[in-house]
C-alpha cells in the first residue's frame, strides 16, 4: 500500500510537482484501469479539492462517453460525441479551458454550481480513449499552467489507465 503526501503549500509549481513525482509510483503498481483512475481522481481531490473530478471513457460501442472514477456530486453517466466540453475535447483531440461555463455553447451542466471548467484527452496511439473532467464553483479557476501539468500527468498515467 502507498502513501500519498501533500505538501503544505498553495503554490500550484510545488503541488502538481509533488503529485506528479508521487502518481507514477503508485499507479505503476496496479494493471487495473478503474483502479488507478480512483486514486488519480482522489490525489487530485486531497491535493486541489476542486468541486467534481472524474474520468469519462470512451464507449466505442455507443460512441459516447461513459462515466468512470470520479470524486464529486453525482453526475451524467454518458455523453456524446461532440457534445459538451467533454465531447469536444474528445472530437478535437485537445485540452479545453472553459473559464466561464455559461459561455460555452453546447456545455452541459451536471450540476449549477459549476462555473469553470478544464477538460484534458487522454490519448492513446493518437487515439482519445477516454477525457478527465474537472469543475470548479469558481469562475477562472484554471490556466495555462494547469493545462501544462495535467496534460503532463494524464502523459504520465495513460499506460497505466
Ligand atoms: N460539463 C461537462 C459535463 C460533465 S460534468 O461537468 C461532470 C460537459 O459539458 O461536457
Amino acid at each position: 500500500m502507498h502513501s500519498y503526501e501533500t505538501p503544505n503549500s498553495t503554490d500550484k509549481k510545488t503541488l502538481y510537482t509533488s503529485l506528479l513525482a508521487q502518481v507514477e509510483a503508485i499507479v505503476s503498481h496496479e494493471e487495473d484501469p478503474i483502479a488507478n483512475m480512483a486514486n488519480v481522481v482522489a490525489i487530485l481531490k486531497t491535493t486541489f479539492n476542486w468541486f467534481w473530478i472524474g474520468f469519462y471513457r470512451v464507449d466505442v460501442r455507443n460512441n459516447n462517453l461513459v462515466l468512470g472514477p470520479f470524486q464529486g456530486p453525482l453526475a451524467c453517466t454518458r455523453i456524446g460525441y461532440d457534445k459538451g466540453v467533454c465531447g469536444a475535447s474528445w472530437s478535437n483531440n485537445k485540452t479545453i479551458l472553459v473559464p466561464d461555463v455559461s459561455k460555452f455553447p453546447g456545455h452541459i451542466a451536471c450540476s449549477s454550481l459549476s462555473q469553470s471548467e478544464i477538460v484534458i484527452p487522454i490519448i492513446k496511439n493518437g487515439e482519445v480513449v477516454g477525457v478527465l473532467d474537472i469543475d470548479s464553483e469558481n469562475l477562472n479557476a484554471f490556466d495555462a499552467e494547469d493545462q501544462v501539468y495535467l496534460e503532463t500527468l494524464m502523459n504520465v498515467i495513460t499506460k497505466h489507465i
